[in-house]
């Protein structure tokens, strides 16, 4: 479904990913782990093309999809729910779903949508009329699930999930990965979580200063012991 070949981009004279090539089949959850500053946010962010790329390329379904922008990347069924979330907080819960709506295929079914994620997140049809700054971090990342899905995507791109949040919102938020999963949406799953990542994720990749330094099922990458030391916490003793 989306190919990424030897991706290269930069801040300024900084690069920022020196040439990473993954792949994400379609119905696949793809994991991608690796520490603070990795370039796992800049990764997503320039295949959303919300970022210009340097060199390499991004295949989408078979075409080039290098030269579209953030629009079109959402027209043809990639969705993003970004590092932080991003809500507006002063709108409310359902105003914020509405604004996942925007793609022109998903705006006839917009009730759907809404019922979707209600039935995925029963505490967001509570809090529908609350605005969603005064929300709880598990509730917004709730919600930023929610307007992705509003989009009907394909493919969704999710960064960090489950950061700063308690462990028993964090089982709420994987489970609805999973179900959303389960429901034939292709994830590519960004998280500094691996334990976590790696227990839901079919394949994975491990990404350190912008390269690909191991890739492989899910499994098989939790077993490695580079892996099981620097993102799992685990010694060699074991
Ligand atoms: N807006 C930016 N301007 C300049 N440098 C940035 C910017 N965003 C990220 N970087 C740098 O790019 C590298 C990768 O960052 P990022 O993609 O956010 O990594 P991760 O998501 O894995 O933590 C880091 O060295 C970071 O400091
Ligand atoms: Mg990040």
């Amino acid at each position: 479904m989306l190919e990424v070949a030897e991706l290269q981009v930069a801040y300024g004279d900084a690069p920022a990913l020196r040439g990473v090539t993954l792949r994400i089949g379609a119905g696949e959850l793809v994991t991608v782990v690796g520490p603070n500053g990795a370039g796992k946010t800049t990764l997503v962010n320039t295949i959303a093309r919300l970022l210009p790329v340097r060199g390499g390329r991004l295949v989408l379904d078979g075409e080039d999809a290098t030269a579209l922008d953030a629009r079109q990347m959402c027209d043809r069924g990639v969705a993003v729910i970004p590092e932080g979330r991003r809500l507006f907080g002063t709108m409310t819960v359902e105003e914020n779903l509405e604004i996942g709506c925007y793609r022109r295929d998903a705006r006839p079914h917009r009730d759907q949508g809404i019922e979707r994620v209600y039935a995925l997140f029963p505490r967001l049809r509570e809090r529908r009329r609350q605005q969603a700054g005064t929300l709880s971090g598990g509730e917004q990342q709730m919600a930023a699930i929610g307007r992705a899905l509003m989009a009907r995507p394909r493919l969704l791109l999710i960064d960090e999930p489950s950061l700063g949040l308690a462990p028993a919102i964090v089982d709420i938020v994987f489970d609805a990965i999973q179900r959303i999963h389960a429901e034939g949406v292709s994830i590519l799953l960004i998280e500094q979580n691996a334990a976590r990542a790696l227990a839901v994720a079919g394949r994975g990749y491990v990404m350190e200063d912008g390269r690909i330094v191991a890739e492989g099922p899910a499994a098989q990458l939790r077993a490695e012991p580079h892996v099981r030391e620097a993102y799992l916490g685990e010694t060699g003793e074991k």
